[in-house]
């Protein structure tokens, strides 16, 4: 049978999908970036004839924010032309491609939930290689799915919001975050099963889509108050 190439061995997000097709008993061979570097079209297209996979699934990227402008160089090339080379050899070998990007191709600005037919205006280094990315994949395989999520959580990984605030909380600290900042969390369980892969569908759906656990929310600042209200935390 062939397999689902998961892109990203070591992050959350790959690992979640490599749990995904294990219960849905689908072939999957997840690749490190030694296997498979996204941005070399050499690795990429090695990695392609070799696997022969009838999907792939880019969870591989330059995720640290923050750090973003000061490492231009690397988050582009993680971010906009690893996803692009992946999406002109996906398109050649006719293998079905999803990837991943961002809330922050927005500015924010709008205040309210965000559509797939909002424009996109990133205000940052990281939100404009995301969205280099999104038009680039969907210009060299229109028949890609770009997801755009946001600030992952979930119980397969250690260092997310949700587990870091409630061990401080534990610790008896205070969690200290921005006042103002307002984000729609995503549970890795929910992204990676709304993500509907299934050999039955051959493909799953193509374009940009927007998965996050939920449209409104408190902000970032309400969600600790809420996690010690939830988990009883004193
Ligand atoms: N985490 C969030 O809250 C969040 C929110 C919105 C969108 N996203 C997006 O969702 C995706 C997955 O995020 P994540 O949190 O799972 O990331 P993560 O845990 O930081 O993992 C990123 C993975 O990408 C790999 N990688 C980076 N550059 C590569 C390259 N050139 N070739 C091959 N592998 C490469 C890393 O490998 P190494 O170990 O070798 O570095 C690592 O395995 C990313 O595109 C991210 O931007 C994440």
């Amino acid at each position: 049978m062939r397999p689902v190439v998961i892109t990203g061995a070591t992050g959350t997000l790959g690992r979640a999908f490599e749990r995904l097709c294990a219960e849905r008993h689908l072939a999957c061979h997840v690749t490190s970036r030694a296997e498979l570097d996204i941005a070399d079209p050499e690795s990429v297209e090695r990695a392609l004839e070799r696997l022969e996979p009838w999907l792939v699934i880019n969870t591989a990227g330059y995720v640290r924010v923050d750090a973003a402008g000061g490492d231009r160089e690397r988050c582009h090339r993680e971010n906009s032309l690893g996803p692009q080379t992946l999406a002109t050899a996906c398109a050649a070998h006719d293998v079905s491609l999803v990837t991943f990007s961002s809330d922050l191709v927005f500015d924010g600005f709008k205040l309210a939930p965000y559509d797939e037919d909002d424009t996109p205006a990133p205000l940052g280094v990281y939100g404009q290689t995301k969205h280099e990315a999104e038009q680039r994949v969907l210009d060299h395989h229109p028949g890609a799915l770009v997801v755009r999520t946001s600030a992952f959580f979930g119980p397969w990984d250690e260092h997310n919001f949700v587990t870091c605030s409630l061990r401080t909380l534990a610790r008896g600290e205070e969690v200290r975050v921005p006042a103002e900042l307002i984000v729609s969390p995503t549970y890795v369980p929910d992204l990676v099963h709304a993500t509907s892969i299934s050999r039955s569908t051959a493909s799953p759906a193509s374009g940009t889509s927007r998965m996050s656990a939920q449209r409104h929310g408190p902000t970032w600042r309400g969600r600790p108050l809420a996690l010690q209200d939830t988990h009883r935390v004193s």
